[in-house]
C-alpha cells in the first residue's frame, strides 16, 4: 500500500505516550497500515513527543500554558487540526476535554482510549475508584468521541479480573498492557475500512455492533 493510500492519522497526547509507542511499533512491524501525519501535545514536556521524534513523525506542541484562556487554546488546536485534516484523530492519553466545535467537526473521526469498562467510571482516578468499590473486573475501552465526556459509542474493551492483592499500580500495569493490544487493533479496523460510525451506529464488517467487543486478559496471555 502506498503512503497516499493509507489512513492519515493524528495522535494527541499529554504524557508518557506508551499507547503512542504501541501504535508506532505496530506500524513498524507491518501490523498497522496508517500514515502517522502528526503527534500533537498540549504539554511541551510530554515524553511521547520524544517517542514520536525518534520514530521520525512530525510533532506539534500547542502548549496549553501559552494561551490566555481555554477558548484561545481550543481555537489554536482547532486551527491546527483543521490544517492537518486527518482522517482519524487518536486521543492517546490526551488529558484535556476537546471543545464541542472540534468534536463535532471530526464526528466519527475521533477515538479515545479510556481506562475503565465504560460506561463505568468515566473521568479520572478510575483504578482507585474501581478498587475502592471492590469491583470484580476493571479494564479499558476504545470508543468514538462525542461532546459528552467518555460517553461516545464504544467498540473494543479489554477486561482484567481484579486480584485479591491488587494495587492501583499493578492494576494500571495490566490494564495498560491491554490498551497496547486493543488500541492498535481498533485503529487497524478503521484503517482497513472494516469499522465505522454511521448515524450513531457502529458497523463492523458490515454488521451493526450491539456493544463493544470484549477481550479478556486470559485470552491473550
Ligand atoms: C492511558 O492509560 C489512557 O487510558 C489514559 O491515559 C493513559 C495514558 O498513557 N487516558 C485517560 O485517562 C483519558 N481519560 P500513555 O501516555 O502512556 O499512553
Amino acid at each position: 500500500m502506498n503512503r497516499q493510500d493509507k489512513l492519515r492519522v493524528a495522535v494527541l497526547i499529554s504524557g508518557s505516550g506508551t499507547n503512542l509507542q504501541a501504535i508506532i511499533d505496530a506500524v513498524a512491524k507491518g501490523d498497522l497500515a496508517i500514515d502517522l501525519v502528526s503527534v500533537l501535545s498540549d504539554n511541551p514536556s510530554a515524553y511521547g513527543l520524544q517517542r514520536a521524534a525518534a520514530a521520525g513523525i512530525a510533532t506539534d506542541c500547542i502548549d496549553y500554558a501559552a494561551w490566555p484562556d481555554r477558548a484561545a487554546y481550543d481555537a489554536a488546536l482547532n486551527k491546527r487540526l483543521t490544517e492537518l485534516n486527518p482522517q482519524l484523530i487518536v486521543l492517546a492519553g490526551y488529558m484535556r476535554i476537546i471543545a464541542t466545535t472540534t468534536v463535532n467537526q471530526f464526528a466519527g473521526r475521533m477515538i479515545n482510549v479510556h481506562p475503565s469498562l465504560l460506561p463505568a467510571y468515566p473521568g479520572l482516578h478510575t483504578y482507585r475508584r474501581a478498587l475502592d468499590a471492590n469491583e470484580a473486573f476493571h479494564g479499558t475501552t476504545v470508543h468514538f468521541v462525542i461532546p459528552e465526556l467518555d460517553a461516545g459509542p464504544p467498540f473494543l474493551q479489554y477486561r482484567v479480573k481484579i486480584h485479591a492483592d491488587e494495587t492501583e499500580h499493578s492494576l494500571r500495569e495490566r490494564v495498560q498492557a491491554g490498551e497496547h493490544i486493543i488500541y492498535p487493533k481498533g485503529i487497524g479496523w478503521i484503517a482497513d475500512g472494516r469499522l465505522e460510525l454511521r448515524s450513531n451506529q457502529i458497523w463492523l464488517d458490515t454488521k451493526p455492533l450491539a456493544g463493544p467487543i470484549v477481550i479478556d486478559e486470559v485470552t491473550v496471555n
